[in-house]
């Protein structure tokens, strides 16, 4: 008896560095996909809400195009935690409490996804999970939580990579396999760090529904903060940093979608894609219960979440990080990028970003080129022909020879291209 008591204990103790210290595996094996309250509601999220947005998701195609993980972010607690020191949901959002939901979420297909914060305070003013991470981490998993976004919100002297290591191994030690989204806003480097902690993490502040503009919160604060539109948040970081630390498992999050939330339909257009080719999660952060036809279909069209999905999972990289971009586009806009995305069975994809207002017409010329010198890659092989398919439009348009590739992107709107080698027979 004595020696099996000794056998578990150092069993125990030498298993727990691997069983308690890992994120869960097999988890965001693609980019994660699913639906977030915040960017529609903020903190006036409710039961009938969540309700209301899954039944839809299910109706409209949405579940079956990918959505998986409905998300609750921030409001869905009172203000204080109880007696024992547990976060309680608001009875007045959340009647029947979050098991309940959980459990209505789980029934119709999908994950179930909660938010909380690494420092005191969530940044709606509700209690955070510093000094809580286990005792939070065992009430999520009792509810039956599939996905966690931790914030980084009054945080004072917390070091973020230890802060989110602590809830990783809190979430490890509940034994439930649960995705761990990182929300730091890029403030410390996440992609550096982030990979072995959490599936997902924030590359910026807060995104705001518009093209290219700055929202700024200066209303008396202490401190200045700004949300961030679309091409400000591709403009934030490095990307041909960020991209490197992009893999199977561990995805830049580039913040919740704002498609269907007020910007015209080629702005969400280049949004949605360009969010596709940065292989970022699509987490869809409108009313699904309102939505319209245009901003439906682009939200369901299978050729670009495929982009986003494909199974190497490989961020974009732009044109000009590869090659001297003026010597291979020819046009009469200087506000274009040209992405291109390496996908699985030698496709690539190709995406031309018109940052202007006004009409691009484009000449491109793309040259050969390989990508990651310890493991090679042929991106695109300019001797050889391709086929080209229209991804937005659905529509196969020729074949490409020599790398050239003509056409016209409108101003604040994006193209897609999907280019398939042509087999010789
Ligand atoms: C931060 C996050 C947002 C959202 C809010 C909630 O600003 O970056 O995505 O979760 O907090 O208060």
């Amino acid at each position: 008896m004595k020696n099996r008591v000794v056998i578990f204990l150092l069993f125990t103790f030498l298993l727990h560095p691997f069983v308690y210290s890992q994120k869960a595996e097999g988890l965001a094996k693609t980019p994660p996909m699913g639906w977030n309250s915040w960017n529609t509601f903020s903190v006036n999220i409710s039961e009938d809400v969540v309700i209301g947005v899954v039944d839809k998701m299910v109706e409209l195609g949405l579940k079956d195009a990918g959505y998986t993980y409905i998300v609750i972010d921030d409001g869905w607690m009172l203000r204080e935690r109880d007696s024992d020191g547990n976060l309680v949901p608001d009875p007045e959002k959340f009647p029947n409490g979050m098991k309940h939901l959980a459990d209505y979420i789980h029934a119709k297909g999908f994950k179930f996804g909660i938010y909380n914060c690494a420092g005191s305070y969530t940044c709606g003013g509700y209690p955070g999970g510093r000094g809580h991470e286990y005792q939070d981490a065992r009430l999520y998993a009792s509810w039956g939580v599939d996905f966690l976004k931790y914030d980084w919100c009054s945080h004072g002297n917390l070091t973020s990579e230890a802060a989110y290591t602590t809830m990783r191994d809190a979430l490890a030690a509940t034994g439930r396999p649960i995705l761990f989204s990182i929300c730091e806003w890029g403030d410390t480097e996440p992609w550096n760090w982030a990979g072995e902690i959490g599936h997902m993490w924030r590359i910026s502040g807060d995104i705001y529904p518009c093209f290219d503009c700055e929202d700024r919160h200066d209303d008396g604060l202490p401190t200045q903060w700004s949300a961030w539109g679309v091409t400000r948040i591709l403009d934030m970081r490095d990307n041909e940093q960020l991209r490197k630390h992009a893999k199977q498992g561990a995805w830049n999050d580039y913040d919740m979608l704002e498609v269907g939330n007020g910007m015209t339909a080629g702005e969400d257009r280049a949004h949605f894609v360009m969010w596709s080719m940065l292989a970022s999660p699509l987490m869809l952060g409108n009313d699904v219960r309102k939505v319209n036809k245009e901003t439906l279909a682009l939200l369901t069209n299978k050729e670009i979440i495929a982009v986003n999905q494909d199974s190497l999972g490989i961020q974009a990289f732009q044109l000009n990080a590869m090659t001297d971009i003026t010597k291979v586009l020819k046009t009469n806009n200087d506000s274009l990028d040209v992405w291109m995305k390496p996908l699985a069975g030698g496709k690539c994809a190709v995406a031309v970003l018109n940052r202007s207002k006004t009409n691009a017409s484009v000449a491109l010329q793309i040259p050969s080129i390989v990508i990651d010198e310890e493991n090679p890659l042929i991106v695109f092989d300019a001797d050889k022909s391709y086929t080209m398919r229209d991804a937005i439009a659905h529509k196969n348009i020729g074949n490409v020879k020599k790398g050239n590739i003509s056409t016209v992107v409108p101003g604040h709107d994006i193209v897609l291209y999907v280019l398939e080698p042509i087999k010789k027979k």
